[in-house]
């Protein structure tokens, strides 16, 4: 193909420059993230760990365009998305970033398949192809049994599975998890492991935070790094 014609798309990457989030706690002022500069490898698995209040939870907000910096700079696949309005930003994080939230937020009362579905709401809901896409990628990791149950039913291990696959509905380039293996026990946290390789050996960016060693010791685990008060370790 010609050389004019090859697309070359952005590189499916995140990266924060010099990035500072300050929260304002009454009085007191809390410097979460601080001066912090972090490009992640496209294709790669990044763990984030530190110990609680390090600012895990805050990074993985600011490089997924969640969290807007205080200052510095923030790029999802090669745009700046900082100075973004807030909906432009919001349809530039949706097309390109999926999110496992620390709480995982699966809605009980719906079922596994309803939950892996929800992402596409806004965007209209989901197509007859979304609804395969979404069954296979269920049974892939192990839920085809659990598709039509209700989320109140699954256990730990399958919770976080089936929140994993809701994150992937959008098919985004990066994913981006908030303590995916807390409470799982060895087997789980070796299957969500799993998952998170495969994903990444099919071309994904995925940054895991994460005060589990199970998890960020794994040789999955492509680069670790430590947060130490807003700060790399
Ligand atoms: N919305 C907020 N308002 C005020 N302070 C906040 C807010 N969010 C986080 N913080 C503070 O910022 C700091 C970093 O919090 P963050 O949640 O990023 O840490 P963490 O490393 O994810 O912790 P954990 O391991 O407990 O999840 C903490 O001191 C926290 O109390
Ligand atoms: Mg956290």
């Amino acid at each position: 193909m010609s050389a004019v014609l090859t697309h070359q798309p952005p590189a499916p990457t995140v990266e924060v420059t010099d990035a500072v989030k300050r929260y304002r706690d009454g009085r007191r002022e809390i410097v979460a993230v601080d001066r912090l500069t972090l490009a992640v490898d496209a294709g790669s698995l990044l763990a984030v760990t530190g110990p609680s209040g390090s600012g895990k939870t805050t990074l993985l907000g600011i490089l997924g365009g969640l969290i807007t910096p205080t200052s510095g700079d923030a790029r999802i696949c090669g745009r700046s998305v900082v100075r973004l309005r807030d909906h432009h930003r919001a349809r530039w994080r949706r097309a390109h970033v999926g999110f496992v939230l620390q709480d995982l937020a699966l809605i009980d009362g719906m079922t596994v398949l309803e939950n892996a579905l929800l992402p596409l709401a806004p965007s209209g809901g989901a197509s007859s192809a979304d609804v395969a896409q979404a069954r296979t990628r269920l049974a892939h990791f192990g839920l085809a049994d659990r598709v039509e149950v209700k989320a109140r039913t699954l256990s730990g291990g399958e919770r976080q599975r089936a929140a994993i696959v809701r994150a992937l509905a959008h098919d985004p380039d990066v994913l981006l998890l908030d303590e995916p293996t807390a409470h799982l026990d060895q087997d789980n946290v070796s299957r969500v492991v799993g998952m998170l390789a495969e994903l990444r050996d099919a071309g994904r960016t995925i940054v895991v935070a994460t005060h589990d060693p199970r998890l960020y010791d794994a040789p999955a685990v492509d680069r670790a790094v430590r947060l130490v008060d807003g700060r790399l370790g």
